[in-house]
């Protein structure tokens, strides 16, 4: 018997059959995937990389190559999380034949899990088509930051006759054969009810904690994204504050040249 045990990766399957609340953090790189990899259920390769790695203003500019090399990291640095990878904007929405094209690129040369694409009632022809082909999809409902500028801004969606629209579209994701969705910043009753209805996992962000499971941006949490922290996250750590006391400390350490010391050095004479 071999002495090394493999451990097993989620699958879609394996997260629907979890008895606990699906834990899940956007994972960006490989280094960030092994820290989050322990605790988490679900990886998600978020388009928001646009945002928090390369300082853009919104998801838009993300390409395919730039979601399928952080995909490559977050495998690589990942044994046990299912990981979800994000169709950028403009991937997918023109034909669900240009849809199938771009998600078989990013599962074949990423390894991940699954894919995930923003859209209620309009993509759930182009769910289906990915479905019915063998890709696994997580759909994205109430805000969804491809559209931020039809939205008017990253706002609470789903308030009045909006709740209608959002919860259609929660429908039409899960009729599509989508196995979980995404309900972004949404009003609670509406995401409670939404969980309610459906029978497909639901993952919440700014949504409800009565949602399947939860996902948040894990430099947010971390506090480690200081451009825009919106009201649905709680941070769990302030390493932004750490990282600056420790650079700091650093800083001084090469103008003080008390940095590199005997040990950090080879055959340097130890100070009398
Ligand atoms: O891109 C992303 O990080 C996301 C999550 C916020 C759900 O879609």
């Amino acid at each position: 018997m071999s002495k090394h045990h493999t451990v097993r990766r989620h699958t879609p399957r394996s997260l629907a059959a979890l008895d606990t609340p699906i834990v899940s953090l956007t994972a960006y790189t490989t280094p960030m995937a092994r820290l989050l990899d322990p605790h988490c259920d679900l990886l998600l390769v978020g388009d928001s990389l646009g945002m928090v790695v390369y300082g853009m203003d919104s998801t838009l500019a993300v390409s395919v190559e730039m979601m399928i090399a952080h995909g490559q990291a977050v495998v690589r640095g990942s044994q046990k999380a299912c990981v979800a990878v994000d169709m950028p904007f403009g991937s997918y929405q023109e034909s669900p034949q240009q849809a199938f094209r771009v998600a078989a690129d990013i599962m074949a040369r990423t390894g991940a899990g699954c894919v995930k694409l923003e859209g209620g009632q309009e993509m759930a022809e182009t769910i289906a088509f990915l479905v019915q082909r063998g890709i696994p999809v997580i759909g994205h409902i109430g805000l969804k930051p491809q559209a931020v500028h039809a939205h008017g801004g990253f706002r609470t969606v789903g308030r009045g006759h909006e709740a209608d629209q959002v919860m259609a579209d929660a429908q039409a994701v899960e009729k599509a054969g989508a196995f979980a969705v995404v309900i972004e910043s949404t009003m609670e009753p509406l995401s409670r009810a939404i969980t309610e209805a459906l029978s497909i996992m639901t993952i919440g962000i700014g949504a409800s904690p009565l949602c399947d499971g939860q996902i948040l941006v894990a430099e947010d949490m971390l506090g480690l994204f200081p451009d825009f922290t919106p009201r649905f996250v709680r941070k769990f750590a302030n390493l932004g504050q750490e990282v600056d006391r420790a650079v700091a400390d650093y800083a001084h350490a090469v103008r003080t040249r008390s940095f590199p010391g005997p040990a950090e050095c080879v055959g340097m004479a130890k100070p009398e």
